[in-house]
């Protein structure tokens, strides 16, 4: 069966309604996050845009112990949800911490070069593949040279227990996306121009059988 995809409509009302409940994913996203801060050298970043902010949980860990003291970060989410609990999160960082509501657009509304990182957690793997380029090209453009693009998304299984786990997961997708919240298995290195990314760090880090494709890739000139 080809695979479906959750609309921007249907995205938006599935968190929407999951809020808080996105963080119960962390049994298995945990491990793939720790390897993503551990290979994106954010001590040294200057400004972070994140795609998919979702709770804010991320971007709470990066203001509060990984970033420098004049950094700052700027999250965008579909949901109104999402965006009012990254808010609530955030609020103690003043205008260190910039949160909107986007339209799920891929376009992003800040200006060229003016970022050093670019992250997008479990957020590329629910878009349609067309819609992943675009983010990416996106990515590209706000990014300055040399700057990172930090990767997170559900990937394919490399064990016998993940293999099965994923296998299942997708008969979930295939049934009704939204089973999954619109998550399916992606393998995020297939979409990197070579031209575009330098690839810094790649790994798959299989959580309780769920495995997660973590890429940390830097701007070519
Ligand atoms: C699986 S959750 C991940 C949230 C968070 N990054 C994390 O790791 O916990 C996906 C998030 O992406 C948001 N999202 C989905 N499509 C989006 C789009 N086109 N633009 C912005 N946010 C989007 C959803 O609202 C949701 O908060």
């Amino acid at each position: 069966m080809s695979a479906r995809f959750l609309s921007t409509e249907q995205a938006r009302a599935f968190y929407d309604r999951l809020g808080r409940r996105q963080d119960w994913q962390r049994f298995y996203e945990g491990p793939a996050i720790r390897e993503l801060i551990a290979h994106s050298d954010f001590n040294t970043a200057h400004r972070v845009f994140e795609l998919g902010c979702g709770t804010g949980s991320f971007a709470a860990t990066l203001l509060d112990t990984h970033l420098p003291q004049g950094a700052s970060y700027t999250g965008v989410d579909i949901s109104a949800t999402m965006t009012a609990l990254t808010r609530q999160r955030l609020s103690g960082f003043g205008a260190r911490a910039q949160v909107s509501q986007s339209d799920g657009s891929l376009r992003f509304d800040v200006e060229d070069e003016s970022f050093d990182r670019f992250v997008a957690n479990y957020v590329l793997d629910l878009l349609p593949p067309q819609d992943i380029v675009e983010a990416l090209e996106d990515a590209h453009r706000l990014l300055r040279a040399g700057g990172r693009l930090c990767l997170i998304s559900l990937t394919h299984g490399e064990t016998r227990a993940s293999r099965l786990a994923i296998k299942a997961w997708t008969g979930l997708h295939n049934l009704r996306p939204s089973l999954v919240g619109g998550c399916r298995p992606v393998e995020l290195t297939n979409f990197l121009k070579e031209d575009q990314w330098r690839v810094d760090f790649h790994k798959t880090v299989i959580a309780l059988t769920i495995p997660s494709e973590v890429v940390v890739a830097s701007k070519r000139d």
